[in-house]
């Protein structure tokens, strides 16, 4: 398959192109966002999504069966003998009646895209089957991420299948133990920072830097290519029509802003008519971009973005010494790296922003535990924002919402125990205690 892609940078002013050998994590000219662009003359791209799914049909292929590779055309920066694979992508689009009817929906018209199917459990491996191919390409010897979990367990598996050394950064009390027990467990070397993410953040871009180290944060523009693949599985799960309406929890916004360029790309291909909305849901305590679009007034611009809003905030994050706090660990982040891009996607998708507080993440975490497939408490803020959003009209009751459901429910064990057990919520479902004997237990059962 000829390869023809290219790395560009975001900022209209400076535009600099380096070809894709290159490793970078910023614009080595004016240190903004890269993306990755492609030739699309060049690439024999399927005349229809429908025909990615004859590659069902030849799982023993190893890219085939990816979920991400499956679609490689789209993906198109690195021959097929670098491509890593351990089998991504085997996700479900599950349709939820239960939770549509409580929410006051139409039954059909509610998606959840389970990506705790994932290898490591989150939708994190979608990205680094590209960027851990894009480091085998490059040779890359040892590499490194900050996290607030998930990316370091995605990161720590995906490492020592391809035999780089990996060190991963996470701030110390502000991760859920089954991400730490992932990453140690997978080899990794883990350093724990005594500051939150954005610390980690800046230390491991310094690291990576002087120590010459492959970064893995969504900073990495090979990363985002392979996460817009969750869109792609969105719909073909949904006989290749596109949904109304995609709901995502907002962290970093590395997500956000691939499935905006997901969209933008399939369009310019012609390969969809219309582009689904964008909801980006983040906590309350954790939210520097509904603050900043809704609040204050910052939009993409046609990419001439009013840098002096985003300094302004983030001098008062400093001055006030601010550092984010949400019982959903992974979205616990105030200085998003991937900010510019996402403006970029809520343009294309004509998106919407907000942040909802930690009781209902943790309520929604429970209804979606209770009537699907489970998942930890940032993805849940999806269902906790889609509430609001159909109580206030935002979105209608009979449009179709996929809401992606981003980790599994076994990373973050000891806040459902807590919430069941101390009977914190809505839906809590607390364990019965009963003495040994036959008659009293049979008593306590409800049938
Ligand atoms: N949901 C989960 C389960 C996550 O782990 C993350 C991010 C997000 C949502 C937010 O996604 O950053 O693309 O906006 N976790 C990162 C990590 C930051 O380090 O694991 P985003």
């Amino acid at each position: 398959m000829a390869v023809a892609a290219y790395q560009k940078c975001i900022n209209n002013a400076c535009g600099a192109e380096f070809d894709v050998s290159e490793s970078f994590f910023k614009c080595p000219k004016c240190g903004e966002l890269l993306d990755i662009r492609y030739n699309w003359d060049k690439i024999e791209v399927p005349a229809k999504l429908s025909d990615f799914g004859r590659r069902w049909a030849s799982r023993n292929n190893r890219l085939d069966f990816s979920g991400v590779w499956r679609f490689r055309e789209l993906l198109n920066f690195c021959d097929d003998k670098y491509k890593v694979s351990i089998g991504e992508g085997q996700t479900i689009l599950e349709c939820n009646c239960a939770i549509a009817k409580h929410l006051g929906m139409q039954p059909d018209k509610l998606f959840l895209e389970y990506e705790g199917l994932n290898p490591s459990g989150s939708f994190k491996d979608n990205g680094m089957t590209a960027a851990f191919s894009h480091a085998v390409m490059v040779d890359a010897k040892s590499c490194a991420c900050a996290s607030t979990g998930n990316t370091s367990a995605s990161v720590a598996l995906y490492a020592h299948n391809c035999n780089i050394k990996c060190t991963v950064f996470i701030g110390e009390g502000r991760i859920a133990f089954g991400k730490l027990s992932q990453a140690m467990d997978y080899g990794a070397q883990t350093i724990q920072i005594a500051g939150d993410f954005d610390d980690c953040m800046k230390q491991v871009q310094d690291v990576c830097t002087e120590l010459g180290l492959y970064l893995l944060n969504s900073l990495n523009p090979f990363r985002l290519e392979g996460q817009k693949t969750i869109m792609y599985r969105i719909i073909e799960q949904m006989g290749w029509q596109v949904p109304d309406w995609i709901v995502v929890p907002g962290g970093n916004l590395g997500n956000s802003s691939s499935f905006g360029k997901a969209f933008m790309e399939l369009k310019q291909l012609g390969l969809i008519d219309r582009i689904p909305r964008l909801a980006i849901i983040n906590a309350t305590g954790a939210d520097t971009l509904t603050e900043l679009v809704n609040n204050r007034g910052l939009k993409w611009n046609n990419g001439d973005i009013d840098d002096s809003i985003i300094n302004g905030f983030y001098d008062e994050l400093t001055s006030s010494n601010f550092s984010p706090h949400t019982i959903a660990s992974a979205i616990e982040i105030s200085r998003p790296v991937n900010l510019k891009k996402c403006l970029r996607a809520l343009d294309v998708c004509d998106g919407i922003v907000m942040a909802v507080p930690d009781e209902e993440i943790k309520d929604a975490k429970a209804l979606i535990g209770k009537y699907g497939l489970g998942c930890e408490p940032a993805s849940a803020a999806t269902i906790a924002g889609l509430k609001h959003l159909l109580e206030d009209g935002t979105i209608g009751k009979s449009e179709r919402v996929a809401c992606v459901l981003t980790g599994h429910i076994l990373k973050d064990p000891g806040l459902t125990v807590n919430y069941h057990k101390e009977s914190e919520g809505q839906f809590s479902n607390p364990p019965v205690q009963a003495p040994n004997d036959l008659a009293e237990i049979i008593k306590l059962i409800k049938t």
